[in-house]
């Protein structure tokens, strides 16, 4: 798809050049006439010539970036993406666009895992790669379709891989999100599918799956048996939004060691103020428990691997654990379907990949002073609104981001109609801890910004 349309590119500038240095000799009225005539001819002929030795040299070639304030519009990215570009919105020197040359691949060295890598294995700048795919999953009931379409909106504005999502919600949400999704514009739709599901639990008491934690929520727990297919998954909560490309958590897949399977935060930085440590009365894992709101599985291996547990010594499968389990537990647990992934990596701790906090961030990690050092260093990469404060007014960080998200017109420029109006929203939640952290909170999502025009500009010719 290689749509390079369009800055017209007019002749004027060069004829102008040509005609203009042949006028003072014109007004000379002392000069012969077959001066004239021969001069006359000479710039017609020299100025066509010179135009058209131009026009070869930089075929359709637009012109050179001037720091003028001009929005230079390029019709569409090398995804087929729409691409408005402001040149103030960018810090590196302009540069004429055809000295702009695809940048060679960082070369990947096999090597061990460091710590560095741990904290920030990605973000090199990935080419395009035809065949790869991200699985997204959602769980949607009640009243969460606004809030699961902006999520998935997030997904689709920075991505560079073409995405699936697994959308399950109750089935008269069905022809709500397929309109939705159809409102998108061709060109982002263009790179996902989505697939619909039902509500299913197949095996145990379906009304008591229903009624564990908030409705629906236990769905996920099925998704390897009913996905068979699929070899991975990022499964996230309906409150969550991608402030950089979903590719990136994707590729934690890749860190995992031969005994990982999933991946997810820890519920709480400081262990001794967590929920767990305080008020759990069942097992979970680590100091003070995982949150499941972001999700990252290898289902294959999911589907495979033997689960040690406190009910049966030799493990078992994933289908065969999750009753038994639930019936252990059923009195024992308060937040549901998460509680009981917190039982089960308690028994089997290596096979969970704990990922930094900014790939989960919550209140929680901010709302009584910042305590997630990652999002201090690098921003957050994955924002999770839980407790509601996309739709309240208790963490108005929280709440800007939701709306600036939801709000945005996908045909309008990200840093006019995105970026700049939420650094001046977050001049109005300087009155709450989290509304403080603007950098936090934005610095990922202009990188993903600078990095989604970048890519574009220099794969287009
Ligand atoms: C529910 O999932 C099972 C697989 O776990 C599948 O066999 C069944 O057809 C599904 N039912 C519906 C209504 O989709
Ligand atoms: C998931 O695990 C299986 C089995 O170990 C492996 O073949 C597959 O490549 C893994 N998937 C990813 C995306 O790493
Ligand atoms: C994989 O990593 C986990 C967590 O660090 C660890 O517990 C486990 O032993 C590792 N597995 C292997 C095979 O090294």
């Amino acid at each position: 798809m290689k749509n390079v349309t369009a800055t017209k590119y007019t002749v004027n500038d060069v004829s102008a050049g040509g005609s203009g240095s042949c006028q003072p000799v014109l007004r000379s009225h002392t000069m012969k006439l077959y001066y004239k005539i021969a001069i006359v001819v000479g710039c017609l002929v020299g100025g066509r010539l010179l135009f058209y030795l131009l026009l070869n040299m930089f075929p359709a070639q637009p012109p050179p970036r001037q720091g003028d304030g001009r929005v230079w519009r390029v019709a569409q990215g090398f995804q087929g993406r729409p691409v408005t570009r402001h040149p103030a919105a960018f810090r590196s020197p302009p540069r004429p666009m055809f000295d702009e040359q695809p940048r060679p691949l960082p070369k990947r060295r096999k090597k061990p895992v460091h710590d560095r890598d741990l904290q920030e294995p990605i973000f090199r700048l990935h080419r395009w790669k035809g065949e790869e795919w991200v699985h997204l999953a959602v769980v949607a009931c009640g009243d969460r379709l606004e809030e699961t379409m902006t999520m998935l909106k997030s997904a689709i504005l920075f991505n560079i891989y073409k995405i699936k999502f697994h959308i399950f919600a109750e089935d008269v949400l069905h022809p709500q999100f397929e309109s939705s999704i159809k409102a998108w514009p061709y060109l982002y739709k263009s790179r996902l599918e989505y697939s619909l599901y039902p509500i299913n639990f197949s095996m145990g008491n379906p009304q008591e799956w229903k009624k564990l934690f908030k409705p629906c929520a236990a769905q996920r727990l099925f998704l390897p048996m009913i996905l068979k297919d699929v070899d991975s998954l990022l499964y996230v909560d309906t409150d969550v939004l991608f402030l950089r490309p979903v590719d990136d958590v994707w590729k934690f897949l890749r860190l995992f060691n031969s005994t990982q399977l999933a991946a997810m935060a820890l519920e709480h930085e400081i262990p001794k103020i967590g929920w767990y440590s305080r008020f759990a009365r069942h097992p979970y894992y680590g100091a003070a428990g995982v949150n499941s709101g972001v999700m990252l599985m290898n289902l294959t291996r999911m589907r495979s691997q033997l689960f040690k547990n406190s009910m049966i010594p030799t493990g078992l499968r994933w289908e065969e654990l999750l009753y038994p389990l639930y019936h252990k537990y059923k009195n024992a647990i308060t937040w549901g379907d998460q509680d009981l992934l917190n039982i089960i990596f308690h028994y089997n701790p290596e096979y969970l990949y704990v990922f930094p906090c900014q790939w989960n961030y919550r209140p929680d990690h901010c709302m009584y002073g910042s305590n997630c050092r990652g999002a201090e260093n690098q921003g957050v990469s994955i924002l999770h609104g839980n407790r509601g404060v996309y739709h309240n007014n208790k963490q108005p960080a929280f709440k800007i981001m939701y709306e600036a998200i939801r709000n945005f017109p996908f045909e309008e420029n990200l840093f006019q109609s995105l970026y700049f109006p939420l650094q001046n929203s977050f001049l109005n939640t300087v009155h709450t801890l989290c509304g403080r952290l603007s950098q936090v909170f934005l610095k990922q999502l202009e990188q993903a910004m600078k990095k989604a025009y970048e890519l574009r500009v220099i794969h287009i010719g």
